[in-house]
């Protein structure tokens, strides 16, 4: 190199494509590439991308890729649910965004306590909720972390049922208790029932059902530690 060489690329275009990429890995501060495809890759069938201030919070956690594909796939079969619930149940008052927050961080405790993502265990439930509420997120919208596995007990509201529900049914898991409890709300709301409710519930649940094997395979494509 001689003294008149520039020491910075040349190239304006070429030098703004490089900073461009490093701005955006610092904004989010990461640099886990495998996270990022986890986030947005537009999977096939397509799978609908989170809220962005959850997609935001997962970022800045670091959060391990297989966590985020599988509220990926929780929150893209709640979003179904809610679509079926709004159609055939119009009569019943629910906040739709709730579920659909919800579900994006039902399992978001697990950035602290990854070994649940591979094995059993509830202590992600309250840690869930306290990192949610330590983040800013309103009480009323944290409280998913620790109810979606709690659906029998005293306050649980319709929309955490929904929420439990899309964490069953993701992989075609069907749970009787936990249906009945959704239907008894969906046959008060309606006045239709009980056995009404759930033909149509259970018609939408088989459907949705149907479509597990590519949501396992979406998930179990991205590594529990990134
Ligand atoms: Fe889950």
């Amino acid at each position: 190199m001689t003294a008149a060489e520039p020491l910075s690329n040349p190239d304006p275009a070429s030098e703004r494509r490089v900073y461009d990429h490093r701005a955006a890995d610092y904004r989010v501060g990461v640099t886990n590439t495998t996270l990022l495809r986890a986030l947005h890759d537009p999977g096939d069938p397509p799978c609908r991308p989170l809220p962005t201030p959850v997609d935001d919070l997962l970022l800045a956690l670091a959060a391990p890729p297989r966590l985020a594909a599988h509220l990926r796939v929780v929150h893209d079969v709640a979003h179904q649910l809610v679509m079926w619930t709004e159609q055939h149940h119009p009569e019943l008052p629910f906040d739709r965004e709730a579920v659909l927050f919800g579900a994006a961080t039902h399992d978001i405790g697990k950035v602290v306590h990854a070994a649940e993502l591979s094995g059993p265990g509830s202590a992600h439930e309250e840690a869930g909720r306290e990192l949610l509420l330590a983040h800013g997120v309103r009480p009323e919208l944290a409280r998913f972390a620790g109810t979606h596995a709690a659906w029998t007990d005293p306050g649980i509201q319709v929309e955490d049922l929904l929420v439990s529900t899309a964490d069953k049914v993701w992989k075609n898991k069907r749970v009787p208790e936990l249906e009945n409890l959704l239907v008894a709300r969906l046959s008060a709301a309606s006045g239709q029932p009980a056995w009404e409710v759930f033909l149509a519930l259970d018609e939408a649940l088989e459907r949705i059902g149907d479509g597990a094997t590519h949501r396992l395979a979406f998930q179990s494509a991205y590594p529990v530690h990134g």
